[in-house]
């Protein structure tokens, strides 16, 4: 087993960030402590000297506020309390105690482009008449056609559909997602001062940090114009411009004025408070727009996600973040996984392929500077679940699209023999979503201690990540290598301490030689003359001194 990582409970460092690895803890299928088959706060709890151990700095929690959990609780109904699905306030704190006692951070979701439908804002919204000021907190409007029985524009919801739902006195409301999670009018000034509130009140309870769900989102166009794209006039649907064109209600310049209004909050709290935007912009530059010193700390880089397994593509993802976070002073800020996209084993091919690729964008992202997002489970390994049964699938999306985000968030395995893995305490059998029947060989306890698994692969990188002065801290710029096609190699340094990290994606095995002794790699090495055999779809970390 990896020693612990030698490090102060909450080392008090403003900028911690800027190098730390997250890990995502999507919370009702993390470990569920009171048996009911759904991950909770308590489950956490118990768990965290795992993720000290696993070496990690902070978590992210998805949310895990009261909630009619139609989008897993991204439809909040109290932004100020636990949904008892999940606990209570007296386990958050006792849960964030114990964390910032072992020098884990803790990040919480904020979700403040939408509210659930059962939040008494929008209850009073629907109670009240056309033009009330209930409604003018969220994006009421009359309907097209003679008796406004057509939507007031083309925009398409996310999880598909129209983006408008008719109400019973004729007027639509807009949901850029689920009907059950009405947008909010961001132009209201009551609005706006009850999320700085909200800030506040975790900020009080001591969160160091917030993931901004659909950072991108909150102002819409003046006027609501039609996109002109959708899927009844193109059979196209208007989520495909996401990342890659204009649309009018996502990445609006006025977006910007909330997290100017944000970042002095959150700066006026000690131990460097942070925020990080899930943000879809049509270019890496409007995305880079959302961090720097006066808005947000950073933004989660899908094209790294995106990114298609080869070197080409992967150096042009890698070279445009790093420089655009060269200009704005913020660092890049990595993810291969989450709770909304198939897991990147299934994405790199699945199987014996997709695992070995997984391992070795691993060692890719963590050994590139900046801030790694990891998503639970991806430590050890776990695959998408392509075969649950349609009937347990609870993601809206499904309903109305087809496509299904449930394969990605099958309770973790932490030991024994019998499904769901030790996710749920002994004697209970039904955890909310069923793991497979293979995952009993991919438990944390079937994997720790034995060497080449996975989970100790991640641990012993991270320990390396910590300790060695060419990746530690925010040390090191990237300095290509040519290393032959199909091979990805770079290296950083800190004085005469050269680490370089080499990832074969050539398709052949390749000699690497030169680069000074491997200090870990995601297949075996052979020795061949005095460099080594890097086999396909394999990284490692080189040293010299
Ligand atoms: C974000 C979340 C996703 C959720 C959506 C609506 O994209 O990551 O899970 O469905 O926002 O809140």
């Amino acid at each position: 087993m990896t020693a612990a990582i030698n490090r102060t409970p909450l080392a008090s460092d403003d900028d911690w960030w800027r190098s730390a690895v997250v890990y995502q803890v999507y919370v009702r299928s993390f470990a569920d402590a009171n048996g009911d088959g759904v991950g909770d706060l308590q489950g956490i709890r118990e768990r965290l000297p795992y993720l000290r151990e696993l070496g990690v700095d902070a978590l992210w929690l998805t949310p895990f506020f009261t909630s009619p959990q139609i989008d897993g609780g991204y439809d909040v109904a109290d932004y100020r309390d636990v949904d008892p699905m999940f606990g209570t306030l007296a386990d958050f704190d006792a849960m964030i105690t114990d964390a910032h006692a072992l020098g884990l951070r803790i990040i919480v979701d904020l979700v403040p482009n939408h509210t659930s439908s059962a939040h008494p804002w929008f209850r009073a919204a629907l109670a009240a008449r056309p033009g009330s000021a209930e409604r003018e907190r969220y994006l009421f409007a009359d309907g097209k056609g003679e008796q406004g029985e057509l939507p007031p524009n083309d925009w398409e919801s996310i999880f598909g559909g129209p983006a408008w739902t008719r109400v019973a006195d004729g007027q639509w409301y807009l949901h850029l997602f689920d009907p059950a999670q009405p947008d909010l009018n961001w132009r209201h000034p009551e609005v706006r001062a009850e999320f700085e509130d909200v800030l506040r009140f975790w900020l009080d309870r001591g969160v160091d940090g917030f993931r901004i769900d659909v950072a991108h989102g909150m102002i819409k166009a003046e006027g609501l114009p039609d996109v002109g794209f959708n899927s009844m006039t193109t059979g196209r649907r208007q989520s495909e411009l996401l990342g890659k064109g204009r649309l009018p209600y996502f990445d609006q310049d006025e977006v910007h004025d909330i997290y100017r209004a944000w970042r002095p909050i959150l700066d006026s709290y000690p131990g460097g408070r942070m925020a990080v935007a899930e943000a879809w912009a049509e270019t890496p530059q409007r995305l880079a727009r959302y961090i720097g010193p006066d808005e947000l700390h950073q933004a989660f880089s899908f094209d790294f996600l995106d990114a298609t397994w080869s070197a080409d593509s992967f150096r042009k993802v890698i070279d445009t973040a790093l420089a655009e976070s060269t200009i704005v002073g913020a660092p890049t800020t990595w993810v291969l996984s989450n709770h909304d996209r198939q897991r990147h084993v299934t994405r790199y091919g699945d199987g014996e392929v997709g695992l070995r690729r997984a391992r070795a964008a691993a060692l890719l992202m963590l050994a590139l500077p900046g801030c790694a997002y990891l998503y639970q489970g991806e430590e050890l390994g776990l695959p998408e679940v392509l075969d649950l049964p349609d009937e347990l699938r609870q993601d809206p999306a499904f309903l109305r699209t087809g496509e299904s985000r449930d394969g990605c968030r099958v309770p973790i395995p932490w030991s024994g023999e019998l499904a769901p893995y030790g996710f749920s305490p002994e004697g209970c059998e039904l955890s909310w979503l069923p793991a497979p029947a293979t995952w009993r060989a991919l438990s944390v306890a079937a994997q720790t201690g034995v060497p080449g698994s996975t989970l100790e692969l991640y641990r012993a990188a991270l320990r390396i990540r910590h300790e060695h002065p060419a990746l530690a801290g925010t040390a090191g710029a990237v300095t290509w290598l040519e290393a032959g096609p199909g091979v990805l190699a770079f290296r950083r340094s800190a004085g005469d301490t050269v680490l370089t990290c080499a990832v074969n994606v050539s398709g052949a095995e390749v000699v690497i030689d030169g680069y000074g002794r491997p200090i870990v790699a995601s297949a075996e090495l052979t020795e061949q003359g005095g460099g080594h055999l890097l086999p396909v779809d394999a990284a490692a970390w080189f040293e010299r001194r």
